[in-house]
């Protein structure tokens, strides 16, 4: 998909910097040309002769090289390009292009440019947490700039959080989601897999309520349900996002139905059928309080200690499964288990009736509920595949490559 497209590189100073390198040989071997400016800053963690050798251009870096201001100003260099990439972007580059900043060649391109920009930002958790640094994440967000990243981890100074730049792989598929969005499912002439096709994912926790201000979760983020919804857009679907409480943007394109109970969950996700495609993702709490209480419940002097009676929520994915009218043609469920991953899949695919199930490992490391990675296996009634650990905006991607192909085969 990337066969042609000009990307233009902003190479910012930062330690990610040297990370650039696998990411302009991945975008090469996609097919697409690049052409790199380097700050002054980002000569510092690498050399222009490596930058050059893997991009196959001359690498920019001075907007005072008068030889060049005739052959190639800085307002060619960003017209020849589809799309611009800053990498790393540093909590100084994003100021500076909040800003309107102008010092170098690689600001006065960004400022120059009308075309597409995306960031990889990649600083110390603190700058990258600093209010400044976020405000100015939301001015560039507000005016249309895509980000890919932070990841979250441990990273060069010794501290932990947000702030590593994202890997190479996730860079380069947000350049195939970004020449894949188009609104009418086609892109250069080729219809999107999933052009005209519906989508219904369930995603998030539910809460189910104890009295007015207290009720049962867990702890999921919804990031993963959402990340699918994103990919399901990008590849040409309308999609509705049946969603339980959670804090996680929504991706453009995407129907979210706001829900709180499981109850309320089936309800919506029902009303979204039919959909050739069903995704679970959702962590519906498998119980609700009998009665909840109409008032707050009060610990008073006399009061003892509340039992709570608890019955059983309806099984959406098993429910829509075993539809006879309006079945999705794929079903496909997630189950989070913390032991005997693949065989307790197993029997949920034949406990709950669906197509597919995306198992993890939720006990531990990149699985744990809420993290930004994911370590899946895909089980089927063929059998299953294991996926190695990546980022859920990859999972979500590949995901929904493999359903698109189901789905398509199979029509
Ligand atoms: N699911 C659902 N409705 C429920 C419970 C689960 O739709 N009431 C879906 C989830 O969205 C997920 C799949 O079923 O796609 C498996 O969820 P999980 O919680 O792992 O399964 P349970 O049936 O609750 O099994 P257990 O808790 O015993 O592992």
């Amino acid at each position: 998909m990337l066969d042609g497209k000009r990307i233009l590189v902003i190479l910012g100073g930062g330690i990610a910097a040297y990370k650039l390198l696998d990411t302009i040989r991945g975008l090469r071997r996609k097919g697409a040309q690049t052409r790199v400016i380097m700050t002054r800053a980002a000569k510092q963690f690498v050399t222009p002769l490596s930058v050059a050798s893997l991009s196959g251009e001359k690498v920019y870096d001075d907007m005072f090289d008068l030889t060049d201001e005739t052959e190639i100003g800085h307002i060619q260099l960003s017209r020849d390009a589809d799309v611009l990439l800053v990498a790393p972007a540093t909590a100084d580059l994003m100021a500076k292009m909040a800003n309107g900043h102008c010092d170098d060649l690689a600001t006065t391109c960004l400022l120059a440019t009308d075309k597409p920009v995306l960031i990889a930002p990649a600083m110390n958790v603190r700058m990258w947490e600093h209010p400044a640094t976020q405000t100015n994440l939301q001015t560039l967000k507000e005016r249309g700039v895509t980000v890919i990243g932070p990841d979250e981890g441990e990273m060069a100074c010794g501290e932990f959080g947000p702030g590593r730049l994202a890997e190479a792989d996730a860079i380069i598929a947000a350049f195939d989601d970004h020449f894949a969005s188009s609104p009418v499912g086609i892109v250069g002439g080729d219809v999107l897999p999933l052009a005209g096709k519906r989508v219904m994912i369930t995603a998030g926790p539910t809460y189910e309520p104890i009295d007015p201000v207290r009720y049962i979760a867990n702890r999921s983020s919804g990031k993963q349900g959402y990340a699918i919804a994103r990919a399901a857009v990008a590849l040409g679907a309308h999609v509705s996002l049946v969603s339980g409480p959670v804090h996680v943007d929504v991706p453009d394109g995407v129907e979210v139905i706001p829900v709180e109970t499981a109850r309320e969950m089936m309800a919506a996700a029902r009303a979204e059928l039919p959909a050739e495609i069903g995704i679970f993702t959702a962590a519906v709490a498998d119980w609700r309080t009998v009665t909840p209480a109409d008032q707050k419940m009060k610990k008073t002097a006399k009061s003892k200690t509340p039992k709570l009676e608890l019955t059983e929520n309806p099984d959406i994915l098993a429910t829509i499964s075993q539809l006879k009218k309006d079945r999705p043609q794929l079903v496909v469920g997630f189950a989070a288990e913390t032991e005997n991953v693949i065989e307790n899949a197993k029997a949920k695919l034949k406990r709950k009736g669906c197509d597919w199930i995306v198992a993890n490992d939720v006990s531990q490391g990149t699985g744990v509920m809420g993290g930004s990675r994911n370590t899946v296996h895909i089980v089927t009634e063929d059998g299953e595949q294991a996926w190695p650990e990546m980022s859920k905006d990859e999972v979500a991607r590949k995901l929904m490559a493999a359903i698109a192909a189901k789905v398509n085969a199979s029509a």
